[in-house]
């Protein structure tokens, strides 16, 4: 696996990374630690060296399995990188950026992962209680002291990104960025490059969509947070599966999987994107990485593009009050 640069404060990172949130979280039951932990051995020696995480994933359980994997000369080998700043307090989602708040999460997760430094801490979601200057201030002084590497900012908005930019280099910004969920591009993207800041993409299979359409959507048991997303309900899917047919009969041409060929579409953004697909499994896993080797022509790629222009997307990205706590949701909602 290729590694490129991220940001411009000397970070790198594998070309491809691995999302573990669905290996503890959100995607239906915890999957067997042992299992979790062969994988994650297998993406590092496969030279998949960035591994995400979040304090909010289990909550603390994801952490906790990635302290257990990095064990035994793991650790030196790896791009560790996890978030802060998004809880459930009582039962309710809260955002928290407030110096205390940041030192204390950053602690929580050095602890909790076994390591005395992590490589890229982001703030998972921004709290905009607290100027973000505020946050950084509070982060720098964590790089100060050796307990973080780089500083990052997920599901921030440009002008956010700029202020916090100036007072502590960024190094990257995860955003979710795939054939289906484009908006990014006409403001994030270009504010990222401007100021030489990594782009680093969630979902990029569009949550699994782009593995099998709405068939996705049968196979996900009861307590899958997919299935509450405005894109996965009964009234969207229809018109979502004819994106994703196109995709499918584009991928058999190439004779590719459509996953691989979502994917392939995102690392051809360029050399500053590093796409961070989830998986729970080797086999998938091994065909992420296959997707490297997918080669797509200009032609071949506006082709993949006009089958999902952001017209023909039915449905948010977030439901209601998560949408509205990213600030590009925010700001989207706000054009609506
Ligand atoms: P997220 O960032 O939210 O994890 P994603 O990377 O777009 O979203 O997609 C992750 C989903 O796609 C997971 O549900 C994963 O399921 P498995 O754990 O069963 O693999 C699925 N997925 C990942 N790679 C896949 C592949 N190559 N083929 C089919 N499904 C895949």
């Amino acid at each position: 696996v290729p590694r490129l640069k991220l940001g411009s404060q000397g970070m790198e990172v594998s070309a491809q990374g691995l999302g573990c949130m669905g290996m503890s979280a959100f995607y239906g039951p915890p999957k067997p630690e042992p299992d979790m932990v062969a994988l994650i051995h297998h993406a590092v020696a496969a030279g998949v060296t960035l591994l995400d995480s979040s304090d909010i994933y289990g909550p603390h359980t994801n952490e906790i399995l990635l302290g257990k994997a990095l064990q035994g000369g793991v650790r030196e080998k790896v791009d560790l990188a996890t978030k802060f700043g998004l809880s459930f307090a009582d039962g309710k989602r809260e955002i928290r950026g407030d110096p205390a708040y940041v030192r204390a999460a950053c602690e929580g997760s050095l602890k909790r992962l076994g390591v005395d430094c992590i490589d890229l801490y982001y703030q998972h979601r921004i709290d905009t209680r607290v100027p973000i200057e505020v946050t950084i201030g509070e982060l720098k002084k964590l790089v100060e002291e050796g307990k973080i590497k780089y500083i990052g900012l997920s599901e921030a908005s440009a002008s956010t990104i700029r202020r916090a930019h100036a007072v502590h280099p960024i190094t990257a910004v995860q955003m979710e960025w795939s054939l289906w969920t484009r908006d990014v591009e006409e403001d994030i993207i270009p504010t990222c490059r401007e100021l030489g800041i990594g782009i680093v993409a969630y979902s990029p299979l569009g949550r699994g969509f782009f593995s099998k359409g709405s068939k996705l959507v049968d196979s996900l048991s009861d307590q899958d947070f997919r299935r509450n997303l405005p894109r996965f309900q009964p009234q969207n899917l229809e018109k979502n599966d004819q994106i994703f047919e196109h995709v499918n009969a584009m991928a058999t041409r190439k004779g590719c999987t459509p996953s691989q060929l979502a994917l392939a579409w995102v690392h051809h953004q360029g050399i500053d994107v590093c796409p961070i697909p989830g998986t729970t499994k080797i086999e998938n896993f091994n065909q992420n990485v296959g997707a490297l080797s997918v080669k797509l022509t200009p032609e071949e790629m506006a082709e993949l593009e006009s089958y999902a222009s952001a017209g023909d997307v039915q449905g948010d990205r977030y439901a209601g009050v998560a949408m509205l706590t990213s600030t590009i949701g925010h700001a989207k909602l706000r054009h609506v």
